[in-house]
Parts: structure tokens; sequence; C-alpha cells
């Protein structure tokens, strides 16, 4: 009897190794960023699902955490959650499935069809976590919740567990709102018929949400050399950015906060740092239609932030549209002096699914960072 049960196992054995090849040898090796193609294939055929991203380096590896998007009307809800995928090469995407789950249970806030959007991943050398914060919005609630959520995992790739999602600074002001300015705002508050958008500069809506806690959009996370990290987030009703110092175990912001390019209307905030300076890279606001993107500069992530303009050098077409894009994440690629890709999506909200992908080279020029198109390009664009 083992003998015919050898032989079968043998046989069960060759037939898994010749599919195993035949998937392996039928499956692409890509070896440039192509941003004329729509669909950037992982590992098994299927488009990317990981919008709204971030990426996170661990031992020679990549991590791309992004948004997993559904077909049809309701692809921008979030029912599966965040998705990771890895790479040795920025170019190659193996499917490294769901970090954080939706979950079932309807009383929590991450229950499945709430919005989960930009997820970004960091990793604490104190603690040994991977700590990922998105932007939360709760079922059925539009955008109107405006929640920072957290949640930490021992792995790169999860899975992590959801911690809380909370509105920011609940009762303390920002380190960079004086006094006056706050005197300012209270009494431009408290006059009733005025529109707070158009005061949003001088901190009306500070004034409206400083118990409750101020709102969170849009946002991204940055760690400095020294490990301190930041969550840079669009608040005041998406017309201020608000840069706050997390905690040393990054699962809580400190009271260290600031406000950056009051009433500016800024989202999709982008950070890196370059040669000892802090440059972001934001999108105006327009919900899902593309608009110029914005750049901005400082001597410190809670200094004083000066904009730089429009950093896309191109038709009249690509600087009003940011080549159709919206900026998510800049990566600093290994390696390479001076490397930074600019990670930016193509909403395509009527089927959420089929959002693509454009990554550029950032240039320098006079420490400005510029933006061109490259249809196709490489890594060895950095050895220029
Ligand atoms: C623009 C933001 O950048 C996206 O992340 C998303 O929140 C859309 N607005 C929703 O309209």
């Amino acid at each position: 009897m083992t003998f015919p049960i050898r032989i079968s196992i043998t046989f069960l054995y060759l037939v898994y190794l010749v599919y195993a090849g035949i998937t392996a040898f039928a499956q692409e090796t890509y070896h440039e960023f192509d941003n004329e193609n729509p669909i950037w294939s992982d590992n098994e055929g299927i488009h990317i699902n990981a919008h709204g991203g971030g990426i996170l380096r661990v031992k020679n590896r990549y991590y791309w955490f992004g948004e997993h998007k559904s077909s049809g009307q309701n692809g921008n809800k979030a029912f599966t959650g965040v998705h990771v995928y890895s790479s040795p090469d920025l170019y190659n995407w193996n499917d490294e499935g769901i970090a954080l789950e939706m979950l079932t249970d309807v009383d929590s806030k991450l229950q499945k069809g709430a919005i989960v959007e930009r997820p970004k991943v960091i990793y604490n050398n104190n603690t040994g976590k991977y700590v990922m914060w998105f932007h939360h919005e709760l079922k059925d609630q539009g955008y109107s919740a405006a929640l920072t959520g957290v949640a930490v995992a021992d792995n790169v790739t999860g899975p992590y567990t959801y911690l809380d999602s909370f509105r920011i600074h609940p009762g303390v002001w920002p380190l960079n709102f004086t006094k006056e300015q706050r005197e300012k705002a209270e009494k431009l508050f408290n006059q009733q018929e005025i529109n707070l958008n158009d005061y949003a500069a001088e901190g009306v809506f500070l004034i409206r949400d400083f118990n409750e806690g101020q709102m969170s959009r849009d946002m991204t996370l940055f760690v400095d050399d020294d490990g301190t990290a930041y969550h840079i987030t669009a608040s005041e009703n998406n017309r201020t950015l608000l840069i706050s110092k997390l905690a040393d175990d990054y699962l809580s912001l400190t009271n260290d906060y600031i406000r950056v390019f009051p009433g500016g209307k800024n989202e999709a905030p982008a950070v890196f740092k370059r040669k000892g300076k802090y440059y972001m890279i934001t999108s105006g606001l327009t919900g899902w239609n593309p608009n110029p993107a914005r750049s901005g500069v400082s001597d410190s992530m809670l200094g004083a932030w000066k904009s730089l303009g429009n950093p896309v050098q191109g038709t009249q077409e690509q600087e009003k549209t940011t080549f159709h894009s919206q900026s998510t994440f800049i990566i600093p690629v290994a390696g390479y002096d001076d490397a930074y890709i600019f990670m930016a999506d193509r909403w395509k909200p009527k089927n959420a699914i089929e959002g693509e992908y454009i990554w550029l080279p950032i240039e320098f020029e006079d420490g400005i960072p510029i933006l061109k198109w490259y249809a196709q390009w490489d890594l060895s664009f950095f050895e220029k």
C-alpha cells in the first residue's frame, strides 16, 4: 500500500512544481515606473489596490500601505481595510494582504462601510511596534466626524490591532496661536452672521472645536532622524494644516502642535527632509478633482513654514492639474543620494478601484522642489 501512496504524493508534488514554474515564468518583472499605464500589476497580475498610500522601508524591503477600494458607487467606503504590498525594488509588488481589517462589530467605529483614507505606517524603535495612523470617518456620517485613527502591530504586514479614532487636541491651543489672535478669533466667532469659512485664517474653527477637539482629515506622518514623529493633517474644515508631535511610543499626540498656512485650504500633505530642511507638497481643496499642487519649506517641523508655490513645471494643463493627480506621500529612495519620489493618486470616484498611480522623481532648483512629467522612468534617474 505504501508504494502507490508514495507515487501519488510524488506525482502531486511534480504537478505543483510544474504549476509553480509556469506561474513564476508568466509573472512579469518590471524595471521602470510607467505613469501612462493605468494598471499597476501586483505579483498576481492584479491592479494594486492601495490608494492614498504611504511607504515604509524595513530591512531592505519597501511596504506600500493604502486604501483598499471596491468597485462601483460605494467603492470609496471601506469594506475591507488597509491593503499592504511589499517590494525589494519599488517596481515589483507582492500582495501581502490586508494589514488592518474593517470590523464586523457594528458597535465599533471601525465597522465596515466607514471611511478609511490615507493610511500611513511608521516603526517605533523604542517599542518595536509598527504604528498606523489614518483618516477615519464614521459610517453614514459623510465627512463630518473628521477623526484620526490609530492601530498597532508587531509585524510590518500586520495584523494591525485597532486602538481608537478621535478628534485632536481637545482643550489645547496651538503653540503658534497667540493670546491676541485667540481674542480676535473669539470675537469673530461670536458674531452670529459670519460665514466661518471666510474667517478660517483667523482661527474661528479652532474656537468652535476647542472643547470637542480639532478636525483631522487628509493626513500623513513624518519621522525625523532623531526618531521624533509628527502627525500632519488638514484641519479647521480643511482650511488649515496642523502639525503635531507624536508621543514617544507614536500611539498618541502630544500637546505640541502648530497651525500651518492658516486659511490656505491645503489637503493631501506629504513631507520629506532634505539637507536639513523640511519640505511639504500638498494639493488644493477640490474633492476628487485635481488642482495645482503647492509646496513649502521650513527649518523645523514645528517652525515657520514658508510657501514655495506650485512645484509642477510643465504644460498649463499639467500645472493646473498636477498631471491629473493628487499627492499622497514622498518616498526617500535608499541607496541613492538625494532621491525622492512624489507618489500621487489619480482618483476615479465613480469606480474607485480603478484609481491610478503617478510616481515622479523630485528635482530641485535652488533648493526648491520641482516636478516634471516623465511617462516612463527608473531609478537610474537619480544617478544623473
Ligand atoms: C480629497 C482628499 O484628498 C481625498 O483623500 C478624499 O478625502 C476626497 N477629497 C474626498 O472628496
